[in-house]
């Protein structure tokens, strides 16, 4: 995997044929020297997905799943999609455990399912992790963290294929964003979590929540950080470009 700034676009449930035409401006920055230590990639809905294959072809912009179903395929599963499907589309990223599929009842057992079956189809894996807004007034933050990567990565030996995506969910949306030294905080605790299960491993982590073309000035200043995982302003390339030059200024 990739050892540049990661840029990961997360367009949720957006986007239609015509919105293709406006990532346009972006695929022309990701050529340009001076940003080639960025590495874009764009999770857009199943819809697209063949769509921003062709679409960014000729660039260095790599695609992603925004999930994937935890059985294998073939398989009587009305209306979902698998890693091998995902990965025989050209995607090479998936994301798995957003807390907005959490909420929807996917559970860790899945997640772990999940992603052992992306790894198995050479996929890399955007995990997601966070604490709701309970767990941080009740100060479970950790354990919470803790759990979601013992279980989520139950079985699982080597993380280079994976990217933990740190994402509070009382974050996502909202504006709301820690303290940056708060945060920092945060993801040395993830890396201390990580470093007990995985030793010696190089863990990549990246933040998620409300990162905006404003926010990003402080946040880039958290050495520790690997990148970005974005969601409304992603889907803004004017906002995107903004906060991928100003990440790599
Ligand atoms: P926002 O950037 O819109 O807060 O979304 C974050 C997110 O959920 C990315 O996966």
């Amino acid at each position: 995997m990739t050892n540049k700034i990661l840029f990961i676009a997360n367009w949720k449930m957006f986007g239609d044929l015509k919105s293709i035409k406006s990532i346009e401006s972006v695929i022309n920055i990701s050529k340009k020297k001076r940003y080639r230590k960025a590495k874009i990639i764009y999770c857009p809905p199943f819809t697209l997905l063949n769509n921003f294959v062709i679409k960014t072809k000729k660039s260095t912009i790599s695609i992603g799943a925004q999930n994937c179903h935890h059985e294998k395929d073939p398989g009587p599963f009305t209306g979902s999609i698998s890693s091998s499907m995902i990965k025989k589309i050209g995607a090479e990223y998936v994301i798995v455990g957003h807390s907005e599929n959490r909420s929807n009842g996917e559970t860790n057992k899945q997640i772990n399912d999940k992603i052992r079956n992306a790894i198995t189809n050479n996929l890399n894996v955007i995990f997601c992790i966070g604490e709701s807004l309970s767990d941080k007034k009740n100060k479970k933050t950790n354990s919470i963290i803790s759990k979601q990567i013992n279980l989520g990565l139950n079985k699982i030996e080597k993380i280079d294929k994976i990217i933990f995506a740190y994402e509070p969910v009382w974050s996502i949306g909202t504006g709301k964003v820690l303290k940056n030294q708060d945060l920092k905080k945060q993801i040395l605790n993830i890396k201390n979590i990580i470093f007990k299960k995985f030793r010696k491993q190089k863990a990549k982590i990246i933040y998620g929540g409300s990162v905006n073309n404003k926010n990003i000035n402080d946040l880039k200043q958290i050495s520790q950080l690997d990148g970005f995982l974005i969601g409304g302003a992603s889907q803004n390339s004017k906002k995107f470009i903004d906060i991928i030059k100003k990440t790599i200024n």
